[in-house]
């Protein structure tokens, strides 16, 4: 096949058979490739557009088609199946002149199409295997599907829940943030990029994407560089340093510079500090962007900048194929710098085998067996388990008995299309069990269904309905929560109540007096205090996807008890955002006795639910932490234990927590810092001594003159259940 298609080039393809290929033979095709293309041709390289869905199937532009035949497109996103993959396919590598083959990426976000829980949810595991596991499999079935390339992860830091895109990353705290990338980086590119199971990852959205003011969508970035530093950008050094293959850059403005046109982030921080070697895609025409954001006076001018700063591939803006070439010839910029962008590029298509066979990812046989395979439907399962976070649960009502006569109520109880949330890409919500079919398919006790109202609107007509069915219940299991719309890109809200009436539909049921188990399904954190109050228990079921029904009704009838933990603060109010638990302390912390201290007259200080906050079925006891030494030094190991014991009558999970405290530093420090976690499982009664290991090195930060590094002096460590619990031990670093 190769040598058919590459007859001009068949010097280079002397590693045939090779999925693990040798750099010198990469480097000799992809410099053999750069002396016989064109200008226009390593523009279009350089040219990502996509294609579209409708509902006969896939379909693309004809002026697109045509640029794949005269290589004016090197790359195409959103299309995806084996036969529509191999059709395009077929016009790069039999009607282009130099039969470069395509790239084809989509945003695989939590699946191809077995959805798993959205990301923030599957954070919510704390469960590193887990994650990677779904990474992996929506891989398996996006490579499957024709892709070779997802854009994802999203690893931006996020702390405040009006943001919509809260769903699609791993919550508020760095150091978690770091170890979700890592392990989606590993899950997507599997056992090495080459292979049929493996889609290149591409990290996302560099840089600080995650702290739009006031939570607005595309909004401005602000924040001192030691902050940028300390919490925003070692999400993505991590992904870097897992071997991610691609970055995208962010549509917001950092400092005052678009990211996609600053050269600061793009080439001074991630290639040379970070040591990134592989390709920078834009986000959606982010350079046309630069004009409106105005730092560029037209789109020419917005191409040059956007080279210079170090994009490589544009995608759909077609700000490169338009106005590259002039840019060029008015000597604005280089042939070096283009063929740098051009030569990472085709690497990355070398790497993948596309050279070797450019229809390797497109077969039918293997998108049939795979995709939404039983194998994948039970991985999805127990990650969906595993994502649910128990938020309350007075007086034991949880877990059901199976006799227990149930209504089930609210306008998400018998859905199925929301289930798979924002970014659920191939997905459907026809392939979903909605939690009213797993009810039913393990209890007889379910007496029946009412919707109550919609999730948005004022509409109280099937209150009525809703009550009376109630009335005849033992217990009443409510799904109220947000559109899958509501939360992803472009879904900011200033409200993080329940929309529409469904405040008033669990108040209206509260006062039935039977007791209320209330789901919520969301993308974010929110601030609902009176159904907190009204439920008699809470669970946190997120967008949980194809196994959502079944995954909730494993753990509502008790056959698989909680563990989920929270990843992201719930305020109060909106009022209190952003609100997050590695705060300072300020030179006036919280005083409940005094005005004269930082809080608010009218809330509480405190959130709703604490970062790192999860409850069990069962109950753990926590001692007092220990330490292997009272005072350490550099190079010194120091091991921190606690027994943790299991007080209740049920095995159970427990997410064990490591905190730390610096008291005094050359610059203030957060009140508490997570710097491990541990999951253990616990039979009734069973003690186990958990033990973390720290070092001075987890002790660094920017200090005073913006070295990193730690300071001597005293920290208190704890080991606890969540972000507000524990007592602390204090150890000495010398
Ligand atoms: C815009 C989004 O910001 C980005 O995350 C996504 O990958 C692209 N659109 C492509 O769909």
């Amino acid at each position: 096949m190769a040598a058919a298609i590459f007859a001009g080039i068949a010097l280079f393809f002397s590693f045939q058979g090779s999925s693990v290929p040798l750099s010198s033979s990469e480097d000799r095709l992809v410099d053999s490739l750069l002396t016989l293309m064109t200008v226009e041709e390593k523009i279009g390289q350089m040219t990502l557009f996509t294609t579209d869905w409708e509902a006969t199937g896939p379909t693309i532009r004809e002026g697109y088609r045509e640029d794949i035949r005269q290589g004016r497109c090197g790359a195409l996103f959103n299309s995806h199946t084996a036969a529509f993959t191999r059709e395009l396919q077929r016009l790069a590598v039999e009607e282009s002149r130099l039969k470069i083959p395509l790239l084809f990426g989509y945003d695989v976000i939590h699946g191809y199409k077995t959805i798993f829980p959205i990301p923030l949810a599957e954070a919510a595991s704390w469960d590193l295997e887990a994650i990677e596991r779904s990474a992996r499999v929506a891989a398996t079935e996006a490579a499957a599907a024709g892709l070779h390339w997802t854009f994802a992860p999203m690893v931006d830091l996020t702390r405040d829940p009006r943001w919509g895109r809260v769903m699609e990353g791993a919550g508020e705290d760095t150091w978690w943030a770091c170890r979700v990338a890592e392990a989606r980086v590993r899950g997507f590119q599997g056992k090495g990029l080459g292979h049929t199971d493996a889609v290149a990852a591409c990290v996302k959205h560099y840089a600080a994407y995650g702290a739009p003011t006031a939570g607005r969508e595309y909004g401005t970035v602000d924040m001192s560089e030691r902050f940028f530093r300390e919490y925003y950008l070692p999400p993505y050094a991590a992904a870097v340093r897992a071997g991610a293959a691609t970055v995208m850059t962010a549509f917001n403005d950092y400092d005052g510079v678009p990211a996609t046109g600053n050269r600061y982030l793009l080439t001074d921080v991630l290639r040379r500090e970070l040591g990134f070697t592989g390709f920078v895609v834009t986000d959606y025409t982010a350079i046309n962007e630069l004009v409106p954001h105005g730092v560029a006076r037209n789109e020419q001018e917005a191409g040059e900048l956007a080279l210079h700063a170090g994009v490589d591939m544009d995608m759909q803006g077609a700000v490169f194929q338009q106005y590259l070439k002039a840019s060029l010839e008015a000597g604005r910029v280089s042939m070096a710098q283009i063929d740098t962008a051009v030569r990472r590029i085709l690497k990355l298509k070398y790497r993948l085998g596309l050279f070797e066979d450019p229809y390797k990812f497109c077969d039918p046989e293997r998108e049939k067996r795979l995709i939404l395979s039983a194998e994948h439907r039970a991985a999805a399962r127990d990650m969906a388990r595993k994502s649910i976070v128990l938020l309350k649960n007075e007086g034991q009502v949880l877990p059901l008995s199976r006799t227990a006569r149930l209504a089930v109520i609210g306008p998400l109880a018998d859905n199925k299309d929301e289930l798979i949330g924002s970014w659920s890409a191939a997905g459907s919500g026809s392939d979903c069990v909605s939690l009213l079919e797993g009810l039913r398919a393990t209890s007889r006790g379910v007496l029946g269904h009412a919707k109550g109202c919609e999730l948005e609107g004022n509409d109280r007509r099937g209150f009525a309905e809703a009550i009376a069915l109630a009335k005849k219940a033992d217990v009443v299991v409510v799904a109220v929560g947000e559109a899958a719309y509501m939360s992803g890109e472009a879904a900011s809200r200033t409200q993080l109540s329940l929309p529409g009436e469904q405040e008033a539909l669990v108040e209206a049921l509260a006062a039935t007096g039977r007791p209320l188990v209330v789901v919520l399904m969301n993308g974010r954190p929110l601030a609902i205090p009176n159904v907190v109050e009204r439920a008699a228990a809470v669970v946190e079921a997120w967008w949980l996807g194809t196994e959502a029904g079944n995954a909730l009704a494993d753990v509502l009838f008790g056959d698989y008890n909680p563990s989920g933990k929270l990843p992201m603060t719930f305020p109060r109010s909106v009022g209190q955002v952003p609100i997050f638990y590695n705060e300072k302390n300020t030179g006036r912390p919280f005083d409940p006795n005094s005005k004269w201290t930082s809080k608010y007259l009218d809330a509480p200080n405190s959130p709703l639910f604490p970062f790192g906050f999860g409850l069990s079925y069962t109950s753990f006891e926590y001692s007092l932490p220990t330490t292997s030494a009272l005072t350490f030094r550099a190079g010194d190991t120091l091991r921190v234990s606690a027994q943790v014991r299991n007080t209740g009558d049920r095995a159970g999970t427990e997410v064990v927590q490591l905190y730390v405290r610096d008291q005094v530093g050359s610059v203030t420090r957060p009140v508490r810092e997570l710097k491990g976690i541990q999951r253990i499982h616990l039979q009734p009664g069973e003690s186990r001594t958990v033990t973390f290991t720290l070092t001075e090195t987890d002790l660094r930060f920017y200090r005073r003159d913006m070295s990193f590094g730690s300071e001597p002096g005293a920290f208190d460590l704890w080991i606890c259940s969540h972000s507000a619990h524990g007592q602390p031990v204090r150890v000495e670093l010398q």
